[in-house]
């Protein structure tokens, strides 16, 4: 299927920057059980200064005025904090900037006449809902697994009633800026979830809230990964390089290790469920 689809008439495409022609390959998929496509949309005179979602809403527009089915993808914040959107371009999560969130990357990336093939995130753990669009519950499901912690503690207390060292609080706000997008899921040859995993235990193993459940923790958040179909972690750290917000492998060493520790307490005869100090 081919298409010319023009966006320079639309006021967000023109706002005075260059302008190029693309192709587009996208992946159409009308639900998880249906045969997929590929559908190919020539866009014309599409603004370098739209960024890469204002540029997909075009073609949106366009189709749905022609009366047919528009791309489904998903998207919130566009800012790069909400963790919605995503998908594959040209083979790469995200596209091509490390440390950027699709909702951030912008026409002006790609060349004039540049090819660009659109694929929703391809794993087991994340089944297509509709085109671009996945079922990302499994992450929901590992967080539920352990990552919130269990201990009343009563009200909210003042930010600064329970002192924090520097290094670890700001240690805890590397892990905590995971955004859950999936990337890094997407991005692995086994579509293993450690990066994303490891990245929620790590939040709360630097934090003095996270230690009475800390090996418990890690155990269930663990076992809940395999649970949903994510593969096993082989190290290769694509996952570090696709993600946009460049979530160190250091935090899977760091849970390898927690988890290790939470097995050699159990299989000596103590109990994984009680938090011991690091
Ligand atoms: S670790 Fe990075 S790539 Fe993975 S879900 Fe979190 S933000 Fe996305
Ligand atoms: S839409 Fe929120 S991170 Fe992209």
């Amino acid at each position: 299927m081919s298409e010319q689809r023009s966006v320079a008439s639309d006021p967000r495409h023109s706002t005075g920057g260059k302008q190029i022609d693309i192709t587009l390959e996208v992946w159409r998929q009308p639900g998880n059980n249906a045969k997929g496509r590929f559908e190919r949309h020539e866009m014309k005179g599409v603004s370098t200064d739209a960024s890469f979602l204002e540029m997909l809403d075009g073609l949106n527009e366009n189709l749905s005025n022609a009366g047919k089915e528009p791309i489904t993808f998903e998207h919130d914040c566009r800012e790069g904090i909400c963790g919605s959107c995503g998908f594959m371009i040209n083979g790469q999560a995200h596209g091509p900037d490390r440390g950027t969130t699709v909702c951030q990357l912008h026409m002006r990336r790609f060349k004039d006449k540049a090819h660009l093939v659109i694929e929703p995130w391809r794993a087991k753990g994340f089944p297509v809902v509709r085109d671009l669009m996945v079922d990302r519950t499994g992450f929901n499901k590992i967080q539920a697994a352990g990552g919130y912690n269990g201990v009343n503690v009563g009200n909210a207390p003042d930010a600064n009633a329970i002192l924090i060292g520097k290094d670890a609080a700001s240690e805890a706000f590397d892990a905590a800026a995971c955004i859950g997008c999936g990337a890094c899921v997407a991005s692995c040859k086994n579509a293993s979830a450690m990066l994303f995993t490891s990245a929620k235990i790590g939040h709360f193993a630097m934090l003095p809230q996270g230690q009475p459940e800390r090996y418990r923790r890690v155990v269930r958040m663990f076992e809940e990964m395999e649970k949903q179909g994510f593969g096993a972690c082989s190290w290769t750290q694509e996952c570090e390089a696709a993600c946009p917000k460049e979530i160190s492998v250091k935090w899977i060493s760091r849970a390898n290790k927690d988890f290790l520790k939470a097995k050699l307490v159990k299989d000596s005869g103590g109990s994984s469920d009680d938090g011991f100090a690091g």
